[in-house]
């Protein structure tokens, strides 16, 4: 099959970018979307020209790195689906396909299609871990879990912080990114002790990165590869408010 790309180029941070044409040949409709980028990058290579810069990792869908708007949705539009499994089937002979970076102030482009997504690592390392003492393993069920408790702990732990929920929204809010990553722990007793601080620390991080907020278009849902609910979202905003409230409590006992 045959297909005509509008790709984002540009140079460096600062850089002007913009559109530049690439045909692209030959190609199978089993080849997955990034190995149809390696097509063209060899060709490019081989004409001595700079080849596009993208990010991947895992090709399975389990990192989140693969971030690609491909003609003006995150990861490409096939639901549940990582820009590095969607197959070029998913698209027609002769179709012209835009490829461009995630938009949004919290992840500037580096280069071409790739965006600095630390910030998404600094809300993580706000708050998004447990303390526990290590040591051996403790026995499989000396700590019970509700089986719904733990369904609902795994729905909010698929999520691979790819950030396609904030490229998607008008707002570039990252609510959805954050009321997964504060759910899964969360929901679990051994996430409960750090509960109260790790939503405000995280929150706090959040907005200090420039992300914006919620309006509640379902938009991150409809392009989360993993099918992250909104209705985490629904669970971070009463986290948050019952830490609020317990802090408000807090600063009021010393009295
Ligand atoms: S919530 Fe979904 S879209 Fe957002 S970072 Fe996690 S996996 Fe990606
Ligand atoms: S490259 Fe890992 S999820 Fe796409």
């Amino acid at each position: 099959m045959r297909i005509v790309l509008h790709v984002w180029r540009q140079a460096g941070p600062k850089a002007p970018g913009g559109l530049v044409d690439y045909a692209a040949d030959d190609l199978s409709p089993d080849m997955s979307f990034l190995e149809m980028l390696d097509v063209v990058n060899e060709e490019l290579i081989a004409k001595g020209e700079e080849p596009i810069a993208f990010d991947s990792d895992c090709r399975e869908g389990i990192c989140g790195t693969c971030s690609l708007v491909i003609n003006g949705v995150a990861h490409g539009g096939q639901r549940g689906t990582t820009a590095c499994q969607l197959h070029m089937r998913h698209f027609k002979d002769g179709q012209t396909i835009t490829i461009e970076p995630w938009r949004a102030r919290g992840f500037p482009v580096l280069r071409d299609l790739v965006t600095d997504r630390g910030a998404f690592d600094r809300i993580i390392q706000a708050g998004g871990f447990v303390s526990v003492n290590t040591g051996g393993a403790p026995d499989a069920n000396s700590l019970p879990i509700a089986k719904v408790a733990s369904d609902r702990s795994m729905d909010a732990a698929a999520c691979i912080g790819c950030g396609a929920c904030v490229a998607a929204c008008k707002n570039a809010s990252a609510m959805l990114f954050v009321a997964a990553k504060v759910s899964h722990l969360a929901l679990l007793p051994q996430g409960r002790v750090e509960r109260t601080e790790r939503v405000l620390n995280m929150v706090r991080q959040m907005d200090s990165e420039g992300f914006g907020n919620c309006t509640v278009t379902g938009s991150c849902e409809a392009v989360c590869p993993k099918e992250i609910s909104l209705d985490f979202i629904a669970r971070l905003n009463r986290e948050y408010g019952l830490a609020l409230l317990k802090g408000a409590k807090l600063h009021k006992e010393p009295a």
